[in-house]
């Protein structure tokens, strides 16, 4: 006889056979009912003891958080809350939990502590949802891809080039960091070091998708990224996943087109297949937020939300207008942004991007056509010479969720770019060498992975939503 997962069980129509079972204990109850859990879904199974048959001992191991094997009869239940629970016949404890210190108890912990019990979190119900929710998320994004023709590619971790040019790299190095060598004129030589040059931990893997693209057509990256910026926030890590398609022959509008139809896609793979995570999950938010302010509570639940997003068409608007909007609003006039928005060029922070999203347009939107300055360096120029064709989109409790762009596809006009912020033509020649060699309008975006897997779950900070999040001052486990 095969050992089932719970998830089998519960959903089982053939009662009254002898089934087994192993998982971890979350509660017993009355030295008679184990509600217990294996990680395949979100309910537990209840398996009724007859205490008066089993050993004291044993009955006194049951403890929340052993693991532990049983074997009895699939019935219908006679109680309230459960279809079928199975009727213990033969029980063994597969490992201790010892109560006293075992740190996930049956009650409510705080998510900060679960953060340092990250190891054992996912044996509460709201991580294994979140994480149920993750790995499906990221199948649905490979099989939206595979659907739609689609290469997956892997791009190095490790580069010698900063494709974002924003300096904010973790470098790699075997050198012994307490005695570097010199060179003549007393800087730390690279020569000497593994790769024989300075390198760091990709912070994207767009500039080598792009390659693949002029030549594969469609293709995406997903992957780890790693980002030394220092800030604090429950919307950043120093290290997360990343999705980036890149497609030959695309221009913005059909970046935007397939970003706004790969996100729907992904929320809808999730609506359909994981009903019950999802449901759980929307009754946690609806507690979590009834404990807030009327102003801070979401105005929608999380399912509704989710499926707000696949039913409406996202608002596409351009930068300058959505400076105009932002100058006009009420926080700005009433100096309640923290930056104020006063000019045409001004770089939005996340107060703007949420107060488009939520209070002015009220659905996820497209922001395009940035002022060329605060954008990357690849992308491309508008004729106007002071905007380029990137698109922002922001979604509600999120911000910014992707950022894209369609390249610079023009020699003269790259090299330009990198000139006016020094980046030497050397360190790129082969990013140049796509712009010699057959070179043709191309567009992409990224995809920030735990962004989406907050929005889809309703978490409301990003260390909640990876299984063990890299933040400043912060890498244990
Ligand atoms: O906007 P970003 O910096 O764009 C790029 O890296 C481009 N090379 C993508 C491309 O066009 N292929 O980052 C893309 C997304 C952001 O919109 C955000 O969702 C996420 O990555 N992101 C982060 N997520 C978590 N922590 C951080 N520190 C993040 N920085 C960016
Ligand atoms: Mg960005």
């Amino acid at each position: 006889m095969q050992s089932k997962t719970v998830s089998d069980l519960l959903n089982q129509d053939i009662l009254l056979q002898e089934v087994e079972v192993k998982g971890w204990v979350r509660t017993f109850r009355a030295n008679r009912f184990i509600a217990l859990n294996d990680g395949s879904t979100i309910n537990n199974i209840q398996c009724v003891v007859d205490f008066e048959n089993f050993d004291e001992a044993l009955l006194k191991r049951i403890t929340t958080g052993a693991a532990i094997y049983i074997k009895g009869d699939l019935v219908e239940s006679q109680g309230k809350g459960q279809t079928v629970e199975i009727q213990v016949k033969e029980l063994d404890v597969l490992g201790d939990s010892d109560p006293e210190t075992y740190p996930i108890q049956p009650k409510k912990h705080s998510f900060e502590f679960l953060r340092e019990n990250a190891h054992l979190r996912t044996r509460t119900s709201t991580f294994s949802a979140v994480m149920r929710l993750r790995s499906a998320l990221s199948f649905a994004i490979h099989k939206y891809f595979n659907e739609n023709g689609f290469y997956y590619m892997h791009a190095p971790i490790i580069t010698g080039s900063d494709a974002e040019g924003a300096g904010e790299m973790f470098q790699v190095t075997s050198l012994n960091v307490a005695d570097t060598p010199k060179t003549d004129d007393g800087k730390i030589d690279y020569t000497q070091d593994f790769f024989g040059k300075e390198t760091n931990l990709t912070v994207s893997g767009q500039l080598e998708a792009e390659t693949y693209a002029m030549s594969l057509g469609k293709v995406y990256t997903f992957g780890p990224t790693f980002r030394a910026e220092n800030s604090n926030t429950s919307r950043h890590l120093a290290e997360f996943w990343m999705i980036e398609p890149e497609v030959a022959f695309m221009d913005l509008a059909g970046n935007m087109d397939l970003a706004e139809d790969f996100l729907k896609s992904v929320i809808n793979y999730v609506l359909e297949n994981n009903k019950e995570d999802l449901e759980f999950l929307d009754k946690r938010l609806a507690e979590e937020d009834k404990k807030k302010p009327q102003v801070e509570r979401s105005p929608m639940g999380l399912i509704e939300k989710l499926n707000f997003v696949i039913e409406n068409n996202f608002k596409r608007v351009s930068y300058t207008e959505a400076i105009d909007i932002l100058r006009n609003s009420k926080p700005n006039k009433k100096k309640k942004f923290k930056y104020i928005i006063d000019e045409w060029g001004a770089d939005l922070q996340s107060e703007h991007e949420r107060f488009l999203v939520e209070k002015h347009f009220k659905c996820p939107v497209i922001l395009f056509d940035y002022p060329a300055n605060i954008k990357a360096f690849y992308m491309r120029l508008n004729d106007d010479g002071k905007t380029v064709r990137a698109m922002d989109i922001l979604f509600p409790g999120i911000g910014e969720i992707v950022g894209g762009a369609q390249r610079e596809e023009r020699l003269e006009v790259l090299k330009e770019k990198m000139a006016a912020i020094d980046i030497p033509e050397k360190d790129l020649w082969w990013y140049l060498d796509l712009r010699k060699f057959g070179t043709a309008v191309h567009s992409g975006f990224g995809l920030g992975f735990e962004r989406l897997v907050m929005f889809a779950t309703g978490m409301s900070n990003i260390r909640d939503v990876i299984p063990f999040p890299r933040t400043p001052q912060n890498a244990e486990f």
